[in-house]
């Protein structure tokens, strides 16, 4: 059977840099003979958490829209690539609506103790992200935001693509190296007899 693979595209601009990057990591997961499907995050309608901790009850979201048709998409894949720009030292504000929707997720683990949400299931996820500066300290809330949410949804945490010094729109295309990376690290998520490593592989580009 066919690896599934779902590439989460947030940023807000089309074709941006970390969009370009993820549409490698996909192709490369597509030469390692995976099934793959991208969404782009903005065309989809996602209201923000209100923290009415109804989820604290049911362990599923009250808030009706677009979010239960990506949750079930998530957790239907076998892999996630999740891609963002670096906004102000820290994902883009469309995947932080994304994320803090886990907390339904959250809620089944911590609160309700419910246990496994995809029994029996080898789930995993890498992250792509990238910034216009060249400070290593852009990617250090990524890091603890997106443990935090693959911990919700209970996948394994395998990887990190994070490129410095991207601004203008299409500039990844002159940076052969991260394409390469990109392409190479979706083939390697996409791999079915490997076991995910402990903690994530992290490759820092600039
Ligand atoms: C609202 C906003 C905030 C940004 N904040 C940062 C930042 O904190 N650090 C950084 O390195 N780049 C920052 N940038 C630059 C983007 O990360 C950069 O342009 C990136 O290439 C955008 O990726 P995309 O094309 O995938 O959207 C910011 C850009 C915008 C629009």
């Amino acid at each position: 059977m066919s690896i599934n693979v779902l590439g989460i595209s947030t940023s807000p601009r089309i074709k941006g840099n970390s969009d370009l990057l993820l549409r490698r990591a996909l192709a490369g997961s597509e030469s390692a003979g995976a099934n793959t499907e991208y969404l782009r995050l903005p065309d989809y309608k996602i209201n923000p958490c209100i923290e009415c901790n109804a989820c604290y009850k049911t362990g599923t979201c009250a808030l009706q829209d677009d979010y239960q048709q990506l949750l079930e998409k998530i957790l239907n894949a076998d892999r996630l690539i999740f891609a963002t720009p670096i906004f102000f030292m820290s994902v883009c504000a469309q995947a932080k609506m994304l994320i803090d929707r886990g907390q339904c997720l959250w809620a089944h683990k911590y609160v309700l103790k419910k246990g496994a949400i995809t029994p029996g299931k080898d789930r995993r996820a890498m992250v792509i992200a990238v910034g216009g500066s060249k400070s290593k300290k852009q990617f250090e809330s990524i890091r603890l935001t997106m443990k935090s949410y693959f911990d919700s949804l209970q996948v394994h945490y395998t990887a990190n693509l994070f490129i410095s010094k991207i601004d203008a729109k299409g500039d990844i295309e002159k940076h052969p190296s991260a394409l390469n990376e990109a392409y190479r690290l979706g083939g390697q998520l996409a791999a079915a007899d490997s076991s995910p490593p402990e903690k994530p592989i992290d490759i820092e580009l600039f």
